[in-house]
């Protein structure tokens, strides 16, 4: 399976920490935030990545992360987002990459503990459609929110004012080569942006979403709080007393 680390956006809720940096290239505990999601993806034994980056300092994320050595990569994909168009439209720019083939997404500022090998196994073995990975959260508010029913989720909602459930959307997820068709008939959200919680739905309406329940911590760091937090978990991993 292909994988894409999707690091592009202005990252404007960090301002002035990404007024002369891209949000991704800013240190959570020892490495640059864009370590962590590529590292997830090689760890689960995807070597093909894709890397969508945007905003400033584009040319840094060359330098940093070469032809992927240091990951035991033998060489990364690179491509640019112009603008900050959304989640799914930062996506679309990877169809040629994918070529048909069912890839693995994950957002260029989250930070995943757990290995998340068993769910890939689980999604190779799905005939086709999409799957998500969950993860019960105090401020569910600030994520796309699955509503569930018993252990169906019936909904998915982007950032709701009153959530139904505290399980948010991991900024991680599966889907067959449909995503790229679904993506086209998209239209702009109220901020202005492709939803990826829009692409989820459609695989929903069609009966083809499933999900697990991540392990371990998981983090995004697009907001002080959040990126605060972040450096928090990993170096208490590291074994940092806090
Ligand atoms: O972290 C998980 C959450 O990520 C999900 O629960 C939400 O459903 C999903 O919409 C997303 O929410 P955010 O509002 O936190 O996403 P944000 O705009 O911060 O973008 C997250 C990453 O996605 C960002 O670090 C890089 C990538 N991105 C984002 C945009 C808007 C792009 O590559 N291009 C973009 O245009």
């Amino acid at each position: 399976m292909k994988g894409i680390v999707l690091a592009g956006g202005l990252g404007s809720r960090l301002y002035p920490l990404t007024k002369v940096t891209n949000k991704h290239l800013l240190p959570v505990y020892n490495k640059p935030m864009v370590y962590y999601p590529i590292e997830t993806l090689v760890r689960a034994g995807i070597k093909d990545i894709l890397l969508v980056t945007g905003g400033n300092s584009a040319g840094d994320f060359l330098k940093l992360l070469g032809d992927g050595k240091e990951f035991g990569l033998t060489h990364v994909n690179y491509t640019y987002q112009e603008g900050e168009g959304g989640i799914a439209a930062a996506l679309s720019l990877a169809k040629d990459f994918a070529d048909g083939e069912k890839v693995v997404v994950i957002l260029g500022d989250n930070v995943i503990e757990d290995n998340v090998r068993t769910y890939l196994e689980r999604f190779k073995n799905q005939k086709k459609g999409a799957r998500l990975l969950l993860k019960e959260v105090p401020d569910p508010e600030r994520f796309g929110v699955a509503e569930l029913k018993g252990d169906k989720v019936v909904g998915i909602v982007e950032k709701p004012k009153k959530p139904k459930t505290n399980y948010a959307v991991v900024g991680f997820y599966m889907f067959d080569s449909d995503v790229f068709k679904i993506i086209s008939t998209l239209k702009p959200s109220k901020r202005g942006e492709l939803e990826i919680t829009d692409v989820s739905n459609v695989y929903l309406r069609r009966g083809e979403l499933e999900f697990d329940v991540l392990k371990g911590y998981w983090s995004d760091a697009g907001t002080f709080e959040s990126l605060f937090r972040a450096n928090r978990l990993v170096a208490r991993k590291a074994g940092i007393q806090q």
